[in-house]
């Protein structure tokens, strides 16, 4: 059925002008954007995107970088499109990340203490649902 989901383009992404390679991505592979904006995260927004992450030790650096600078959200539509962005996206850590996705193609471990891997995609109907309404409200 059809589907939605929240994809973001996190920092580091944005700071190296990848915005517009990753949309193209998304789209090339046949999926509808419906809404797309560039924000300034606000803490409050990002406590409430990575609740589930709260008190692991990478929790407070990641939300420190996600504070960094500029994000891009979109809202992307079509079939099956969470599980389709994540194979997009490739495996959180960007080092690993098979060659031909977004993180396999485009990151790496800078040394920080947080994994910088580019984007951020729902991992189910019920995240997208929610992130949405943090991002979108
Ligand atoms: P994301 O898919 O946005 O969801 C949580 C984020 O936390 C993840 O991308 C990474 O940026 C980060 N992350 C997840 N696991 C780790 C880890 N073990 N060490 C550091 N950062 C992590």
């Amino acid at each position: 059925s059809i589907e939605r989901t929240l994809v973001l383009v996190k920092p580091d992404g944005v700071a190296r002008n990848l915005s517009g390679e990753v949309l193209a991505r998304i789209e090339a592979k046949g999926y509808t954007l419906a809404e797309l904006k560039k924000v300034n995260a606000t803490r409050e927004q990002l406590e409430a995107h990575y609740a589930e992450h709260a008190g692991k030790p990478f929790y407070e650096p990641l939300v420190e970088f996600m504070l960094s600078g500029p994000v891009v959200a979109a809202i992307f539509e079509g079939h099956r499109v969470i599980e389709g962005f994540r194979s997009l996206a490739g495996t959180t850590d960007p080092t690993t990340a098979a060659p031909g996705t977004i993180r396999g193609d485009f990151g790496r471990d800078w040394g920080a203490k947080v994994q910088q891997n580019l984007v951020h995609g729902s991992d189910s109907v019920e995240s997208a649902e929610r992130e949405i309404g943090i991002w979108f409200a």
